[in-house]
């Protein structure tokens, strides 16, 4: 019953053959795009995050998360070239494991996609925000630019840009390889900056204690920056577009996840060497998470006092340097921020429209949610749905929260990948795999126990909510879509417009930004 129904592989090869792509990526090529993807509001927001829950021991976090990341990468890479469509982790559990756990997968991808758009928006939010306060003098109320666990009301500017990316995406923006070069450039040159700024003028003593919360608190500030790492798997969709991608695949996961934890260990030092990064504490010594309301008066009163800490700032990075005497160049940081962040959120926004677009034309989902529009040929419906959820999400919630609940469905999600990369091995040994993972029977069981190490690292409150949503998840697949599902009625066409959408594309607008070639 847990694995009936799987989709055949054949079949949903069928819909990759129609749409042969001509392999033009190299090692250079796709290393460039694993950083393009990947760097955002993990590195510039959530090292705030991080540095309350383990002190400067977030520089071993860093090192974990990544090293997990890694692993799960050469799993992902192997389906990715296998099983080249759209859809990503719930196609490749359909093929392998079947309807239940593809929808299970499809479902906690909601939260991968949708719940880290709006971290994004929220990290953008207090970027922005800073920006206009430090750069203009406009000082502009709390209340509405921080949602309620952060000391204000609601995040309008989060808000905000949720809804202008979700315009963009209606409208049909696409891909524009130059506008993400230049955004990636924007990124790579902001980080380079702080780092050439601020390890200069490091102060060893920033760095004891050490761990100030233990091994527990490194372990859950990996769990979280876990975040500052997702998106690497726009590499490992490139697959069917890389030339010798039995070489080049590796390279381009690992050396851009290596490239990526290099520069989040040097911002780490940088900022733990300059201002400092322990935990700021409750009044009673006690220990206050990230995104409590508790931290966020704790923050106020040492603020009122003129004792602020980096552990309470939205905008890290820039306030580092307004500290350490750069503020016109803290304040060009923001504006990096402010322009490169929301080509991630366009990218998560892409994604899980996909997501959604596939699980519909598998009869899961309401058949309305893969309506194309007339005009701009694209699925409109959900883009709209998904950037209204997006939206609330960042109106209401503090990207550390965000994060978290993303995290603990991608990790999931990967999890998933890595065990029918095993499976697959088993049951359809003789399938032609342009990639195969190296070792892939200690590989993929160290993806596993990594993804279920940091997913067990998470706070309690995020796994819960884990648990809530994968329950309601179960609630919807079998009140709902077992019923319809297009597999469970014999169904088995592959549309040929399935593999990529929208079918008619659209020429990407000029100027605008783009979704990074993460796949849905
Ligand atoms: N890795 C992406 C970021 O940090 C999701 O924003």
């Amino acid at each position: 019953m847990i694995f009936g129904r799987v989709k055949p592989l054949s079949a949903i090869l069928a819909t990759a053959e129609k749409k042969s792509l001509e392999r033009s990526l190299g090692a250079f090529q796709l290393t460039m795009l694993g950083v393009g993807a990947v760097i955002g509001t993990g590195i510039f927001v959530l090292t705030a995050e991080a540095a309350q829950k383990a002190g400067p021991g977030m520089m071993v976090s860093f090192i974990i998360a990544g090293f997990v990341c890694a692993v799960a990468a050469l799993c992902y890479a192997e389906m990715a070239a296998m099983v080249p469509v759209s859809g990503s982790a719930y196609t490749y559990s359909y093929a392998v494991m079947g309807e239940l756990i593809a929808w299970m997968v499809g479902w906690a991808l909601i939260l991968e996609y949708a719940v880290a758009a709006g971290a994004v928006s929220v990290g953008w939010s207090g970027y922005v925000v800073g920006l206009i306060q430090n750069a203009f003098g406009v000082d502009i109320p709390v209340a509405l630019v921080r949602g309620p666990y952060d000391g204000g009301l609601v995040n309008l500017p989060a808000m905000l840009i949720a809804g202008l990316v979700t315009w963009l995406l209606v409208i049909g923006t696409k891909e524009s390889a130059a506008v993400n070069a230049v955004l990636v450039a924007i990124k790579v040159a902001a980080l380079a900056l702080f780092v050439a700024l601020s390890v200069p003028v490091m102060n060893m003593d920033g760095f004891t204690p050490f761990a100030p919360l233990g091994f527990t608190g490194i372990s859950a500030a990996a769990a979280s920056i876990f975040f500052a790492y997702v998106g690497f798997d726009a590499v490992s969709t490139a697959a069917e577009e890389t030339k010798n991608p039995q070489r080049n695949m590796p390279i381009g996961l690992i050396g851009s996840l290596a490239i990526c934890t290099v520069f989040y260990i040097l911002v780490a030092a940088g900022v733990i060497g300059t201002v400092g990064a322990q935990p700021v504490f409750g009044p009673a010594g006690e220990v206050l998470a990230p995104g409590s309301t508790a931290l966020s008066d704790q923050c106020a009163a040492l603020a009122a006092a003129g004792n602020e800490a980096v552990t309470c700032s939205k905008e890290a990075l820039a306030w580092t340097l307004r500290e350490i005497g750069w503020p016109q160049i803290g304040n060009l940081l923001g504006l990096a921020a402010g322009l490169a962040l929301p080509s991630v959120i366009l990218m998560m926004m892409f994604g899980q429209t996909r997501i959604f677009f596939v699980m519909s034309r598998d009869g899961l989902l309401p058949a309305m949610f893969s309506k194309i529009h007339p005009t701009y040929r694209t699925p409109h419906v959900i883009t709209i749905l998904t950037g209204i959820f997006v939206a609330l999400f960042a109106a209401f919630f503090p990207v550390g929260i965000l994060a978290d609940i993303s995290n603990s469905g991608t990790l999931f999600a990967f999890a998933a990948v890595s065990i029918a990369v095993m499976m697959l091995r088993r049951t359809d040994p003789s399938r032609v795999r342009p990639f195969r993972t190296p070792a892939v029977m200690i590989t993929a069981p160290i993806a596993i126990a990594g993804c279920a190490y940091l997913f067990w690292s998470l706070g309690l409150e995020t796994k819960l909510m884990f648990v809530v949503w994968a329950a309601i998840g179960l609630v919807v697949y079998f009140g709902y879509s077992r019923n319809r599902s297009h597999v469970g009625r014999g169904l088995l066409d592959v549309p040929e417009d399935d593999a990529d959408i929208p079918p008619l594309p659209v020429p990407p607008l000029p100027g605008a930004p783009t979704p990074g070639g993460k796949d849905a």
